[in-house]
Protein backbone atom coordinates (compact mmCIF):
# COMPACT_ATOMS: atom_id res chain seq x y z
CA UNK A 1 0.00 0.00 0.00
CA UNK A 2 1.46 3.03 -1.07
CA UNK A 3 2.24 5.86 2.16
CA UNK A 4 0.82 8.67 0.20
CA UNK A 5 -3.00 9.09 0.71
CA UNK A 6 -4.38 8.30 -2.58
CA UNK A 7 -7.67 10.43 -4.55
CA UNK A 8 -8.85 10.03 -7.78
CA UNK A 9 -11.50 10.94 -10.32
CA UNK A 10 -13.29 8.13 -12.11
CA UNK A 11 -15.44 8.50 -15.31
CA UNK A 12 -15.97 8.16 -18.71
CA UNK A 13 -14.76 10.42 -21.11
CA UNK A 14 -12.10 10.98 -18.65
CA UNK A 15 -8.62 12.68 -20.44
CA UNK A 16 -9.69 15.90 -20.48
CA UNK A 17 -10.53 16.71 -16.37
CA UNK A 18 -9.04 19.44 -14.74
CA UNK A 19 -9.81 17.89 -11.51
CA UNK A 20 -6.38 16.53 -11.12
CA UNK A 21 -4.92 19.73 -12.10
CA UNK A 22 -7.29 21.61 -9.61
CA UNK A 23 -6.70 19.07 -6.91
CA UNK A 24 -3.13 19.74 -6.79
CA UNK A 25 -2.65 23.49 -6.50
CA UNK A 26 -5.24 22.85 -3.68
CA UNK A 27 -2.53 20.40 -2.03
CA UNK A 28 0.31 22.29 -2.64
CA UNK A 29 -1.36 25.38 -1.01
CA UNK A 30 -2.68 23.53 2.00
CA UNK A 31 0.62 21.73 2.28
CA UNK A 32 -1.25 18.44 1.82
CA UNK A 33 0.73 15.14 1.17
CA UNK A 34 -1.70 13.79 -1.47
CA UNK A 35 -2.21 12.03 -5.02
CA UNK A 36 -5.07 12.57 -7.19
CA UNK A 37 -5.38 10.94 -10.74
CA UNK A 38 -7.77 10.09 -13.34
CA UNK A 39 -9.27 7.24 -13.93
CA UNK A 40 -11.02 5.90 -17.53
CA UNK A 41 -14.02 3.89 -15.46
CA UNK A 42 -17.35 3.41 -17.56
CA UNK A 43 -20.77 2.12 -15.54
CA UNK A 44 -19.89 -1.00 -16.38
CA UNK A 45 -16.93 -1.36 -14.78
CA UNK A 46 -17.66 1.16 -11.80
CA UNK A 47 -18.63 -1.12 -8.37
CA UNK A 48 -15.47 -3.36 -9.40
CA UNK A 49 -13.28 -0.56 -9.70
CA UNK A 50 -14.37 0.99 -6.46
CA UNK A 51 -13.82 -2.10 -4.59
CA UNK A 52 -10.30 -2.31 -5.76
CA UNK A 53 -9.55 1.66 -5.02
CA UNK A 54 -10.58 1.16 -1.30
CA UNK A 55 -9.45 -1.87 -0.99
CA UNK A 56 -5.97 -0.83 -2.14
CA UNK A 57 -5.99 2.29 0.51
CA UNK A 58 -8.08 4.88 -1.89
CA UNK A 59 -8.79 7.72 0.65
CA UNK A 60 -11.46 9.65 -1.90
CA UNK A 61 -13.11 9.51 -5.20
CA UNK A 62 -14.56 12.23 -7.31
CA UNK A 63 -17.34 10.37 -9.76
CA UNK A 64 -18.82 12.24 -13.22
CA UNK A 65 -20.25 11.37 -16.10
CA UNK A 66 -21.35 8.78 -16.30
CA UNK A 67 -21.35 7.50 -13.11
CA UNK A 68 -22.92 10.14 -10.26
CA UNK A 69 -26.35 7.54 -9.76
CA UNK A 70 -24.00 4.47 -9.58
CA UNK A 71 -22.16 6.10 -7.02
CA UNK A 72 -24.97 7.16 -5.17
CA UNK A 73 -25.91 3.75 -5.11
CA UNK A 74 -22.63 2.53 -4.17
CA UNK A 75 -22.48 4.59 -0.77
CA UNK A 76 -23.19 3.37 2.56
CA UNK A 77 -25.16 6.60 4.00
CA UNK A 78 -25.65 9.74 1.80
CA UNK A 79 -25.51 13.30 2.70
CA UNK A 80 -28.82 15.36 2.91
CA UNK A 81 -28.11 17.05 -0.16
CA UNK A 82 -26.78 13.77 -1.94
CA UNK A 83 -29.74 12.09 -0.93
CA UNK A 84 -32.47 14.80 -2.93
CA UNK A 85 -29.93 14.93 -5.44
CA UNK A 86 -29.95 11.06 -6.43
CA UNK A 87 -26.54 11.51 -7.52
CA UNK A 88 -22.89 11.63 -5.95
CA UNK A 89 -19.81 12.98 -7.07
CA UNK A 90 -17.76 12.53 -4.16
CA UNK A 91 -17.24 9.48 -2.09
CA UNK A 92 -15.30 9.68 1.02
CA UNK A 93 -13.78 6.68 3.41
CA UNK A 94 -15.24 7.23 6.95
CA UNK A 95 -13.17 6.07 10.25
CA UNK A 96 -14.87 3.39 10.19
CA UNK A 97 -14.39 1.96 6.75
CA UNK A 98 -17.77 2.88 5.74
CA UNK A 99 -18.40 5.21 2.41
CA UNK A 100 -19.97 8.20 2.86
CA UNK A 101 -21.36 9.77 -0.36
CA UNK A 102 -22.02 13.67 -1.04
CA UNK A 103 -23.23 15.79 -4.07
CA UNK A 104 -20.52 18.90 -3.89
CA UNK A 105 -21.98 20.07 -7.42
CA UNK A 106 -24.74 22.30 -6.35
CA UNK A 107 -22.94 23.95 -3.28
CA UNK A 108 -20.17 24.77 -6.24
CA UNK A 109 -22.60 26.74 -7.82
CA UNK A 110 -23.94 28.68 -5.05
CA UNK A 111 -20.18 29.22 -3.78
CA UNK A 112 -19.45 30.61 -7.24
CA UNK A 113 -22.78 32.78 -7.83
CA UNK A 114 -22.49 34.12 -4.10
CA UNK A 115 -18.84 35.03 -3.36
CA UNK A 116 -17.07 34.96 -6.74
CA UNK A 117 -19.28 36.61 -8.90
CA UNK A 118 -22.00 38.80 -6.14
CA UNK A 119 -24.78 36.97 -7.00
CA UNK A 120 -27.26 36.99 -4.55
CA UNK A 121 -30.15 34.33 -4.83
CA UNK A 122 -32.17 35.44 -2.23
CA UNK A 123 -35.66 36.86 -2.73
CA UNK A 124 -34.35 36.17 -6.61
CA UNK A 125 -36.84 34.76 -9.24
CA UNK A 126 -34.84 31.77 -10.78
CA UNK A 127 -35.22 29.98 -13.71
CA UNK A 128 -33.55 26.74 -14.30
CA UNK A 129 -33.25 25.33 -17.95
CA UNK A 130 -33.03 21.49 -18.24
CA UNK A 131 -34.78 18.68 -15.69
CA UNK A 132 -31.94 16.33 -15.98
CA UNK A 133 -29.00 15.06 -13.59
CA UNK A 134 -27.30 18.35 -13.80
CA UNK A 135 -30.67 20.45 -12.73
CA UNK A 136 -31.74 17.51 -9.72
CA UNK A 137 -28.74 18.59 -8.18
CA UNK A 138 -28.33 22.43 -7.61
CA UNK A 139 -32.39 22.53 -6.72
CA UNK A 140 -31.41 21.99 -2.70
CA UNK A 141 -28.89 24.14 -1.88
CA UNK A 142 -30.13 27.19 -4.26
CA UNK A 143 -33.42 26.59 -2.32
CA UNK A 144 -31.44 26.99 0.89
CA UNK A 145 -30.51 30.54 0.18
CA UNK A 146 -34.55 31.30 0.11
CA UNK A 147 -35.02 32.95 -3.47
CA UNK A 148 -38.44 34.06 -4.30
CA UNK A 149 -38.97 31.43 -6.51
CA UNK A 150 -37.56 28.65 -8.48
CA UNK A 151 -38.82 27.58 -12.26
CA UNK A 152 -38.07 24.30 -14.04
CA UNK A 153 -38.51 24.83 -17.71
CA UNK A 154 -37.58 21.52 -20.22
CA UNK A 155 -38.26 20.10 -23.37
CA UNK A 156 -40.19 17.21 -21.70
CA UNK A 157 -42.65 19.21 -19.57
CA UNK A 158 -43.19 15.89 -17.46
CA UNK A 159 -39.78 15.36 -16.65
CA UNK A 160 -39.75 19.19 -15.22
CA UNK A 161 -43.08 18.56 -13.46
CA UNK A 162 -41.50 15.15 -11.89
CA UNK A 163 -38.63 16.97 -10.73
CA UNK A 164 -40.41 19.90 -9.43
CA UNK A 165 -42.77 17.67 -7.95
CA UNK A 166 -39.76 16.08 -5.40
CA UNK A 167 -38.71 19.16 -3.83
CA UNK A 168 -41.93 21.22 -3.89
CA UNK A 169 -41.91 20.04 0.19
CA UNK A 170 -38.78 21.96 0.44
CA UNK A 171 -40.00 25.42 -1.14
CA UNK A 172 -41.37 27.34 -4.41
CA UNK A 173 -40.92 25.85 -7.37
CA UNK A 174 -42.95 25.53 -10.78
CA UNK A 175 -42.95 23.46 -13.98
CA UNK A 176 -43.61 24.64 -17.41
CA UNK A 177 -42.04 24.22 -20.92
CA UNK A 178 -40.03 26.57 -23.13
CA UNK A 179 -43.59 27.87 -24.28
CA UNK A 180 -44.81 28.50 -20.95
CA UNK A 181 -42.51 30.95 -20.13
CA UNK A 182 -43.61 34.07 -22.53
CA UNK A 183 -44.21 37.46 -20.91
CA UNK A 184 -42.44 36.03 -17.55
CA UNK A 185 -38.64 37.25 -16.82
CA UNK A 186 -36.32 36.25 -14.23
CA UNK A 187 -33.20 37.61 -12.12
CA UNK A 188 -31.03 34.86 -12.95
CA UNK A 189 -31.15 31.99 -15.39
CA UNK A 190 -28.85 28.96 -15.04
CA UNK A 191 -28.57 26.15 -18.11
CA UNK A 192 -28.50 22.63 -16.69
CA UNK A 193 -29.30 21.72 -19.62
CA UNK A 194 -27.10 19.38 -21.86
CA UNK A 195 -27.43 21.40 -25.08
CA UNK A 196 -23.79 23.40 -24.75
CA UNK A 197 -22.07 20.09 -25.08
CA UNK A 198 -23.28 20.14 -28.93
CA UNK A 199 -23.31 23.53 -28.96
CA UNK A 200 -26.69 24.03 -28.93
CA UNK A 201 -29.54 26.06 -27.38
CA UNK A 202 -32.99 25.92 -25.65
CA UNK A 203 -35.66 27.81 -27.51
CA UNK A 204 -35.32 30.73 -25.71
CA UNK A 205 -37.45 34.25 -25.85
CA UNK A 206 -35.88 37.34 -25.67
CA UNK A 207 -37.14 39.41 -22.52
CA UNK A 208 -37.00 36.65 -20.33
CA UNK A 209 -34.13 38.29 -18.24
CA UNK A 210 -35.11 40.83 -15.93
CA UNK A 211 -33.08 43.85 -16.09
CA UNK A 212 -29.83 43.69 -14.43
CA UNK A 213 -30.42 40.01 -14.44
CA UNK A 214 -27.53 37.11 -14.88
CA UNK A 215 -27.00 34.24 -16.74
CA UNK A 216 -24.97 30.91 -15.87
CA UNK A 217 -23.95 27.97 -17.77
CA UNK A 218 -23.08 25.21 -15.64
CA UNK A 219 -20.88 23.74 -18.74
CA UNK A 220 -17.96 24.95 -19.42
CA UNK A 221 -16.13 25.18 -22.30
CA UNK A 222 -12.73 27.00 -23.67
CA UNK A 223 -14.79 29.25 -25.76
CA UNK A 224 -18.37 30.22 -24.79
CA UNK A 225 -20.83 28.15 -24.59
CA UNK A 226 -23.84 29.01 -27.16
CA UNK A 227 -25.68 29.55 -23.96
CA UNK A 228 -23.34 31.95 -22.81
CA UNK A 229 -23.38 34.01 -26.37
CA UNK A 230 -27.18 34.32 -25.89
CA UNK A 231 -26.41 35.81 -22.47
CA UNK A 232 -24.51 38.68 -24.01
CA UNK A 233 -26.76 39.29 -26.71
CA UNK A 234 -29.59 39.95 -23.83
CA UNK A 235 -27.09 42.11 -22.19
CA UNK A 236 -26.74 40.36 -19.39
CA UNK A 237 -25.81 41.76 -16.14
CA UNK A 238 -23.17 38.57 -15.90
CA UNK A 239 -22.62 35.95 -18.50
CA UNK A 240 -20.86 33.22 -16.79
CA UNK A 241 -20.44 29.38 -17.61
CA UNK A 242 -19.30 26.63 -15.03
CA UNK A 243 -15.18 27.01 -14.42
CA UNK A 244 -15.92 28.61 -10.74
CA UNK A 245 -18.25 25.95 -9.99
CA UNK A 246 -15.98 22.97 -11.08
CA UNK A 247 -13.21 24.64 -8.65
CA UNK A 248 -16.21 25.42 -6.08
CA UNK A 249 -17.47 21.81 -6.06
CA UNK A 250 -13.87 20.31 -6.06
CA UNK A 251 -12.73 22.59 -2.96
CA UNK A 252 -15.69 21.30 -1.43
CA UNK A 253 -14.77 17.67 -1.77
CA UNK A 254 -11.15 18.31 -0.40
CA UNK A 255 -12.68 20.08 2.54
CA UNK A 256 -14.82 16.67 3.33
CA UNK A 257 -11.66 14.64 2.53
CA UNK A 258 -8.93 16.48 4.13
CA UNK A 259 -10.62 18.98 6.59
CA UNK A 260 -9.12 21.92 5.22
CA UNK A 261 -10.67 24.46 2.99
CA UNK A 262 -8.39 25.51 0.36
CA UNK A 263 -9.17 29.22 -1.17
CA UNK A 264 -10.40 29.24 -4.82
CA UNK A 265 -9.68 32.59 -6.15
CA UNK A 266 -5.73 31.60 -7.75
CA UNK A 267 -6.93 28.41 -9.08
CA UNK A 268 -10.00 29.94 -10.41
CA UNK A 269 -7.81 32.73 -12.01
CA UNK A 270 -4.94 29.82 -12.97
CA UNK A 271 -7.56 27.74 -15.59
CA UNK A 272 -9.40 31.08 -16.14
CA UNK A 273 -5.87 32.41 -17.75
CA UNK A 274 -5.47 29.75 -19.41
CA UNK A 275 -8.34 29.82 -21.87
CA UNK A 276 -9.77 32.61 -23.93
CA UNK A 277 -12.91 33.63 -23.68
P1 LIG B 1 -27.62 15.68 -17.14
O1 LIG B 1 -27.32 14.60 -16.19
O2 LIG B 1 -26.40 16.38 -17.72
O3 LIG B 1 -28.61 16.65 -16.64
P2 LIG B 1 -29.66 14.36 -18.67
O4 LIG B 1 -30.20 13.77 -17.42
O5 LIG B 1 -29.55 13.54 -19.90
O6 LIG B 1 -28.20 14.94 -18.44
O7 LIG B 1 -30.54 15.66 -18.99
C1 LIG B 1 -30.26 16.48 -20.07
C2 LIG B 1 -31.17 17.68 -20.03
O8 LIG B 1 -30.84 18.59 -21.07
C3 LIG B 1 -32.63 17.35 -20.22
O9 LIG B 1 -33.40 18.25 -19.46
C4 LIG B 1 -32.84 17.60 -21.72
O10 LIG B 1 -34.16 17.89 -22.09
P3 LIG B 1 -35.24 16.68 -22.30
O11 LIG B 1 -35.52 16.12 -20.95
O12 LIG B 1 -36.44 17.34 -22.90
O13 LIG B 1 -34.55 15.71 -23.22
C5 LIG B 1 -31.97 18.81 -21.90
N1 LIG B 1 -31.52 19.04 -23.29
C6 LIG B 1 -30.55 18.38 -23.96
N2 LIG B 1 -30.36 18.90 -25.19
C7 LIG B 1 -31.22 19.95 -25.30
C8 LIG B 1 -31.51 20.90 -26.32
N3 LIG B 1 -30.85 20.91 -27.48
N4 LIG B 1 -32.47 21.83 -26.07
C9 LIG B 1 -33.13 21.85 -24.89
N5 LIG B 1 -32.91 20.97 -23.88
C10 LIG B 1 -31.97 20.03 -24.09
Amino acid sequence: MSQVDQYAVFGSPIEHSKSPRIHKLFAEQTQQVMEYSAELVSAEQFTTAVKDFFAQGGCGLNCTVPLKELAWEYADSRTERAKLAKAVNTLALQGDGRILGDNTDGIGLVTDLQNNHEIALRQKKILILGAGGASRGIILPIMDQTPLSITIANRTVAKALTLAGEFSHKGKIHACGYEDLKKQSFDLILNATSASLSDELPPLATGLLAEQGSCYDLAYANKATAFVRWAREQQASKSLDGLGMLVEQAAEAFYLWRGIRPVTAPVIQMLEAERSI
